[in-house]
């Protein structure tokens, strides 16, 4: 399973000052070389965080995998193309929102979403779709041409108190995660994610990638990011 560090955070703490640090770019070699599998950004239409500078300067320094998560909007599109990541996400956007509330409508939105998904694969990208763990959306993921589903963890993470609820949560995100697989797409899952409640993902079949963000950059004030990298990909099971 692979960690893609989501580092939009560093960048939020930036802006709140508008001060030139932290740059978020001074953490990818920290990252990389603490032994996680990926970088991940959101270039929001708002660039309330991460801008266009640091998406060019993260994807000249990346040695692992870059993955940017952006909306529909097509002037976003279009710079993401021209930066070529290895992976986009496609999250919904709505403005005002402190992150991001759910997962894509892709029944709503289908032909948006489709020609999106076009435009960012001829452009050679990889493109997942974030969306809740709904196992009867699965086959529409595939039809509208995406590679890769990332599983919204939100649900489970607001109800890892709960062990009723929690129970519920894991059921579905297994069902939805068996579901994706067996139509041949891959599975990633994040948001929410932290120290606290990884045991549970970890049961869930199939998952291949976490994007993790507000918790390790969080443990990273106290610890360093370094530490902060290393105990997440150690609680994941990884050799580092
Ligand atoms: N995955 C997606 C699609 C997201 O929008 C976010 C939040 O930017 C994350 C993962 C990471 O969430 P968190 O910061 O809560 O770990």
């Amino acid at each position: 399973m692979r960690l893609g560090v989501n580092i939009d955070h560093i960048a939020t703490l930036r802006s709140q000052r508008g001060t030139p640090y932290p740059d978020p770019v001074d953490a990818v070699p920290i990252v990389e070389l603490a032994g996680a599998d990926g970088i991940t950004c959101h270039i929001r239409i708002d660039r309330r965080h991460i801008t266009e500078r640091d998406v060019r300067l993260i994807r000249e320094i990346t040695k692992t995998s870059l993955n940017i998560e952006l909306c529909t909007d097509p002037d976003i599109v279009s710079f993401v193309c021209g930066v070529k990541p290895n992976h986009a996400c496609l999250v919904p956007e709505r403005e005002g929102e402190q992150t991001t509330e759910g997962g894509l409508d892709i029944l709503t939105h289908r032909e948006e979403i489709k020609k999106t998904i076009g435009v960012l694969k001829d452009a050679g990208i990889q493109v997942t779709l974030f969306i809740e763990p709904n196992e009867s959306i699965m086959e529409t993921a595939k039809q509208l041409g995406a590679d890769a589903i990332e599983l919204n963890t939100k649900a489970y993470c607001e109800a890892s108190d709960n062990p009723l609820d929690n129970g519920r949560e894991i059921e579905k995100l297994k069902r939805a995660s068996i579901a994706a697989y067996e139509v041949g797409l891959e599975v990633h899952a994040g948001h929410s994610l932290g120290y606290h409640n990884l045991k549970g993902i970890l049961s869930v079949p199939y998952i291949v990638e976490l994007n993790i963000g507000h918790s390790i950059i969080s443990r990273a004030v106290f610890t360093g990011l370094e530490e902060a990298v290393k105990r997440m990909l150690k609680l994941m099971g990884k050799n580092i």
